[in-house]
């Protein structure tokens, strides 16, 4: 219903604005038309612990981007998140910690809702699913779907139970070794080692993490969803944007991985789910005969964005109804790559089983991101969580502004990245104190010299303002197509042309030779147009430095429409900042990192540092690993290593971890089959120098011949790199 009903009565979905270059790409064009309820949503985090900055770069820096960026364009918006309560998760740290679950949500509740507040992530609500209105958002939806009847399916199945603490086991309390990839300390419904989603019955060894004990099987009766009936519809949906066979969203316009990610899972075909457990924590099932069963915490945990928005319609006065239901309700979900499964395929399954409700129109899912090279871990120290950050940071000014521009700076918005603390420091330094921090210090230094603070009386120089113009659609358009790095790009590439502009036409020599030179007041007000729409562009980025923009330039603070009001006015070649406008003192933005005269801040990142070398050390440190047994040296001399390039990469079809390489040995070239394909590319492999094992028996592998075998040896995070030999050493070299 819902897509028949968007396309037929409102046939201009698809409106190109005027003010859109159509020299750009097809998905700058797909613009939202007017009246649209932007429903924004972050990942709910569980209330179990703390966030570090990789989730704050994944889910909540961009989603917060994107939602003031809508709002100063005056769209209506509502950007909601809050704490996902339930899970097991939850219950096992209460187990473990001996306190009640209800003990550990209010406390990581608490603390994540004042760290987003302090961070600026301008959430309009931060609501929780233990909440009694989320309660009944969940089991109506679950009622609904229930009383389909062919949505859900009953089953009664062996599950695990724990005969010592005499309680079924959820997923998560059964550990084993995964069958995939043989870590041993895989969970009852995922592997954390290779990703692979499991169901516990398929653990090799099980054990219960309350007793530790072999569980046993007993028999349970539950609801499973019926996935699997829409799989068809899915499939159009996501592959090709269509929605019962009318247009839905442009494909294009979702990220490659999300959308490759969901393929995947769709050609592995859907089954039926079980939508509840038995357990003692969570959303009853709303049925007689469910006694002691609750819903799946991924069942309820997405609805919560559904309950968030219905607690703040209430108390702003709103229709929730209007953000989920209505035909010009735009959804996007904010969310790390292990969510996409939930979001882009069971949950929009429920939506549409339930019929009520619009899809998202998009879910622009992060990679994730590493810390100085690794992947954050808690057990190892490794990383670091947004409070202690602002913790290790209080004195350290501007703290929250310059956290969020290194983090959009190395966001993993296509693949994985990396944060490192030399970068935070030179993204400061360049950036937010010499190209941002400078400009605007130049500019009101000089306003104030030259014209007594006040904005001096001339037109926009039309080359200069078109320039402007140019990257600030830039800007605003990388932003709607969810590309937040480009889009603080545009930002920066705005600050250095104010730069250039006052080096070019450097008012300072004019003022010198002939004070009352018109040239003067051109330039100046150039660039304090420039300032001033540099206070509205920066404030999706850096929100704090935005306001502290405008209160230098005694301008109000920001609100809703901005954007649309400032982009008005430079299309018509009007001023921002109106002729005799009084702007402040100059202040400093951004204090240096590296500042010869005071080094405290180089200090805090310095400290920081020196945490992690520690860490590295110690890990260093009894860590002599076991040897395998003494080979002699005949056995040696019997491998015949051989230098080569890559000159040829392909997949093996059907084989997804498998790529067949040639290697050029300088006499002829071999063959090898490598198990390398999730780590590399074949295109980025041409030419990687590597060393063989040449006069290894050839085998088969998936049917193709291996003719030798690559040198390799894992990083610290699993991903195999190639020993490669000097440039200098030709190939077909023999090493001994
Ligand atoms: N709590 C989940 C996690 O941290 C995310 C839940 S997102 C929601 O992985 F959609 F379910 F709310
Ligand atoms: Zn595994």
């Amino acid at each position: 219903m819902q897509g028949a009903a968007r396309s037929c009565s409102r046939p201009v979905f698809l409106c190109y604005t005027s003010w859109l270059s159509l020299s750009l790409p097809f998905k700058y064009q797909l613009m939202m038309s007017e009246h649209q309820r932007h429903l924004i949503t972050s990942a709910l985090p569980y209330a179990n612990g703390a966030l570090h900055l990789g989730h704050l770069a994944g889910a909540y820096l961009p989603a917060d981007i994107y939602a003031r960026y809508l709002r100063l364009k005056g769209e209506d918006v509502a950007f909601v998140c809050g704490s996902d309560e339930h899970g097991a998760a939850i219950t096992i740290r209460a187990k473990k910690e001996g306190v009640s679950p209800r003990e550990i949500i209010d406390k990581y509740h608490r603390l994540n809702k004042e760290t987003f507040e302090r961070l600026g992530i301008s959430f309009d609500i931060y609501h929780r699913t233990s909440d009694p209105l989320h309660y009944q958002t969940a089991q109506e939806i679950f009622l609904k779907l229930y009383e389909k009847g062919d949505e859900f399916e009953e089953r009664e199945t062996e599950q695990y139970f724990d005969e010592e603490y005499g309680q079924f086991l959820a997923d998560r309390y059964i550990t084993g070794t995964c069958p995939k990839c043989g870590h041993e300390e895989a969970y009852g419904d995922q592997c954390e080692k290779c990703g692979s989603a499991l169901s516990p019955l398929e653990l090799i060894n099980p054990r219960s993490t309350l007793s530790g004990k072999k569980p046993t099987l007993r028999k349970t009766k539950h609801w499973y969803f019926r996935l699997d009936k829409h799989e068809a519809w899915l499939r159009e949906w996501i592959g090709e944007g269509l929605l019962d066979g009318h247009f839905h969203h442009d494909p294009k316009s979702w990220k490659k991985h999300v959308v490759g990610q969901c393929m995947s899972w769709l050609d592995g075909r859907l089954i039926p789910r079980a939508i509840t457990r038995d357990l003692d924590w969570g959303i009853p099932v709303p049925l007689p005969e469910a006694e002691g069963k609750v819903l799946y915490v991924w069942f309820d945990a997405p609805i919560g964005y559904i309950s968030a928005t219905r607690q703040w319609a209430k108390e702003q006065g709103k229709n929730w109804e209007d953000y989920w239901k209505g035909e010009n309700a735009r959804i996007v979900h904010f969310i790390g790559k292990d969510n996409i499964v939930f979001h882009c395929i069971v949950f929009p399954a429920v939506l549409k089983a339930h019929g009520e409700y619009q899809l998202p129109v998009n879910v622009p899912a992060n990679q994730f991101l590493n810390f100085e090279g690794r992947k954050f871990s808690k057990s190892r120290g490794w990383g670091i969580e947004q409070h202690e950050y602002l913790e290790a940071f209080k004195d350290f000014p501007n703290k929250e502004d310059a956290l969020r521009y290194a983090l959009l700076r190395c966001m993993p918005e296509n693949r994985d990245s990396d944060f490192h603390w030399d970068e935070f420091a030179e993204y400061h330094d360049k950036d937010l104190a010499d190209k941002l921090g400078n400009f605007v210090h130049r500019v009101l230094v000089l306003t104030n010299k030259y014209f007594e603070g006040k904005v001096p009386q001339s037109k926009p120089q039309a080359a200069f303002s078109e320039k402007m113009l140019a990257l600030a659609r830039r800007w605003a358009a990388e932003i709607e197509a969810f590309s937040f790095r480009p889009a603080g790009q545009a930002f920066m590439e705005l600050c250095e042309q104010g730069n250039i502009y006052l080096q070019e036409n450097a008012p300072w020599n004019l003022w010198k030779q002939n004070p009352d030179d018109p040239r003067i007041a051109e330039c100046m007000n150039d660039a304090l147009q420039l300032t001033a729409l540099l206070s509205i562009v920066a404030a999706p980025f850096i929100p704090f430095t935005a306001e502290k923009m405008r209160r230098l330039l005694q301008l109000p603070p920001l609100a809703k429409g901005d954007w649309k009001q400032a982009l008005g006015k430079l299309k018509a070649g009007e001023n921002l900042l109106p002729e005799g406008h009084q702007t402040g003192k100059p202040e400093i933005l951004f204090a240096k990192i590296y500042d010869r005269k005071d080094d405290s801040r180089l200090k805090i990142i310095q400290a920081q540092k020196a945490r992690l070398q520690a860490i590295l050390e110690e890990e260093k440190k009894g860590q002599a690993p076991e040897l395998k047994p003494e080979v002699s040296f005949e056995d040696f001399t019997k491998l015949d290593l051989r230098t080569g390039t890559i000159v040829a990469a392909e997949k093996i079809p059907k084989a997804n971890k498998l790529l067949k390489l040639e290697v050029d040995l300088g006499f002829e070239k071999r063959r090898v089959v490598a198990g390398i394909a999730t780590h590399y590319k074949p295109e980025d492999l041409i030419g990687q120098r590597v060393v063989l094992l040449a006069n290894l028996k050839p085998r088969k592998l998936r049917g193709v011949e291996s003719q030798g075998m690559l040198l390799m040896a894992d990083d610290a995070e699993g991903k195999p790199g190639f020993v490669s030999p000097p440039k200098d050493w030709p190939d077909g070299f023999p090493l001994r």
